[in-house]
Order: structure tokens, then sequence, then C-alpha cells
């Protein structure tokens, strides 16, 4: 079995490996970041929050004795894509691409603006597979590279309110499997990393109670096992990392039942959030967040 900087050709004697995240200022992107930078990598690192990811890489050169570059980029816009792709293309290599960057949506698809949910497509989608694209050469020229795109458990299990996230998810589920088998010639690996529910800033940007009366939920991970997780199946070359055993038994069921029933329990399921109470929730980084949602289960 190779380690992960066998995989991704990182010799801390040799002279260190890049490896570049986007959204990295917090929740599974930042785990990311500590976790590599530990393994001994130089970091890209980028998101929008200037101030965050500064601190983030002042604390993670001084802790690992590693460089990290930070790239402000909203992926939204093509713009910011392109000049992350850029910087990245003016590295000698890269060795990890973690495309990790996301949101979701409290707003259903029909009664949202299709902008709005266009974006989601762009940071998901259109940012990755242009990220992807822009460093296959390198990747194949070294013939060594490690690409991890996060996905969700939501890419099985379609839903009734939240159409474009699981969408987006699942055509990151599809396009790493086949970018994988495509690669694999280069000895280069494609992940995709398809967490549960994650203690992260995602939920609570939703304005969504991530504890119970204080205390864990049943099933929710911490974005450090997540991750933990991920880089264990680098490891191991696995196309498709599950964190948790109670998301493995999830997708299970999700494959082997039949897909009507699963649509119907699905639909059960859903919340659709039915007024906004707005309020200041501070998330981790002390960036205030408007949108405290009120939710209601829907009938
Ligand atoms: N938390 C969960 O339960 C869960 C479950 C399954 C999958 N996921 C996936 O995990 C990934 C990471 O999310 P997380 O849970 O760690 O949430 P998070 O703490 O909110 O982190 C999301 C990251 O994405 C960045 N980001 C969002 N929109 C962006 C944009 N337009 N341009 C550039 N960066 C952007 C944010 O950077 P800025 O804040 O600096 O903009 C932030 O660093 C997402 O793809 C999410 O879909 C999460």
């Amino acid at each position: 079995m190779k380690t992960i900087n066998e995989i991704s050709g990182n010799n801390p004697q040799k002279g260190r490996k890049t490896a570049v995240i986007t959204g990295a200022t917090s929740g599974i992107g930042k785990s990311f970041a500590y976790q590599l930078a530990q393994l001994g990598y130089d970091l890209i690192v980028t998101g929008r929050k200037q101030n965050l990811l500064n601190e983030i890489s002042v604390d993670l050169e001084n802790s690992y004795n590693v460089d990290v570059k930070v790239v402000i980029a909203d992926l939204e816009k093509a713009d910011d894509v392109k000049l992350l792709m850029e910087i990245m293309n003016q590295q000698e290599s890269i060795d990890v691409l973690v495309n990790n960057a996301g949101f979701g949506l409290n707003e259903v698809f029909h009664e949202d603006k299709v902008e709005n949910q266009l974006k989601m497509l762009q940071v998901h989608v259109v940012s990755t597979v242009l990220l992807i694209h822009k460093i296959l050469p390198k990747m194949i020229k070294q013939r060594s590279g490690i690409i991890i795109n996060v996905s969700s458990m939501a890419a099985y299990i379609p839903t009734s309110d939240n159409a474009m996230y699981t969408s987006t998810k699942s055509f990151l589920k599809n396009f790493t499997t086949s970018l994988n088998m495509e690669l694999r010639q280069f000895e280069i690996y494609a992940q995709c990393l398809c967490p549960g529910f994650t203690y992260t800033d995602f939920h609570k940007k939703l304005g969504r109670n991530t504890k119970e009366n204080g205390a864990k939920k049943t099933g929710w991970m911490t974005p450090n096992e997540v991750v933990t997780c991920s880089l264990k199946s680098v490891k191991y070359r696995k196309n498709l990392c599950i964190p948790g055993i109670l998301n493995k038994l999830v997708v299970l069921l999700a494959i082997l039942l039949p897909a009507g029933l699963i649509n119907k329990i699905s639909k059960l399921m859903s919340i659709k959030p039915n007024h906004f109470e707005v309020s200041m929730l501070k998330t981790q980084d002390n960036h205030a967040c408007e949108l405290n949602t009120v939710k209601n289960v829907r009938a």
C-alpha cells in the first residue's frame, strides 16, 4: 500500500509538493488544509474571506513550517476562477487538488431566481471542471497526482426541496468516478468524497441548528473525522469515500431499495423553510451570517 505522499509524488526530502484547496476558510476545507500541511505540503488556499484566510495561513506556516499562498476568489465569478487557474499554472507542480468550496440553499428551485440557482452550478460544477482541466497537463506530465472532489451523500438521494444541490453533487460523483477510470493510466487518482451531516458553517449559514439541546446529533461527524477518512481512502485508492458507518448504511439502502420508495421517504423527510427570522448568527470566524431560519417539516 502506497502512502499519500507516494501517490501524489510528495517527497519532503526532495523539495515539497503543493496542494490546492478551495473553500479553506472553514469546515471541511480548513481541515484539509491542516491535515495536508501536517503531511508537509505547501498550500494554495482559496475562499472569499481574506482576514480569515490570512489568519489560517499564518497559523499553518508557523505550526508546520510550510508555505501557504492565499488566493481570494469568489468561484461564482468567472474572472476569479480564471485568476486561480493562472496562479495554479504558474506553479511548477500541483500535486493535490481539493475541490471543496460549496454551499446550500434554502430556496426551492421553482420559487427562486434562476440566477441564484445557477451560482451553485458555477461553484460546485463549472469551477471544479475548469480547475481540474487546468491542472491535468501538469499531473499527466509528472505521472502522479490526487484530485479530491467534495460531493455529498445527497448525491445518492434526490430530494423535493434541494434539486440543484443533489444534482450538482450527483454530477461530481459520476464525473469523479469516470475521471478516476480515465486517469488511472497516468497514475492520477481521483476521489469523490461524500460526507453526511458534518459540523461546519454550512448549516449555520442556512440557519439550521446543528445540535439538539447542546448534544451531538446521531451520525453527525466533525470535519476532521471526514478529512481523516478521505485521506485514509487515498492510501487504498478508493474512488468513493463515504465517511461514517451510519452514512455508509444509508447510502447502501439508497442503492438497494427501489427508487420509488427512496423518493417517497426522502419527500417525507424534506424540510422547507416557511419564514425567515433575521438574526445575527456568528459563524466560527466572527463573520456575521444573517439568516436564522425557522423551519417547519413539509407536509
Ligand atoms: N457540512 C455538511 O454537512 C456537508 C455534508 C456534505 C457535503 N458537504 C460539502 O462540503 C463542502 C464544504 O462545506 P462545509 O460543510 O465545510 O461548509 P463551510 O464551513 O460553510 O465551508 C464552505 C467553504 O466553501 C467556500 N465557498 C462557498 N461559496 C464560495 C464561493 N462562491 N467562492 C469561493 N468559496 C466559496 C467558503 O469560503 P468563504 O466563506 O471564504 O466564502 C468556505 O470556505 C461543500 O462542498 C459542501 O457541499 C458538507
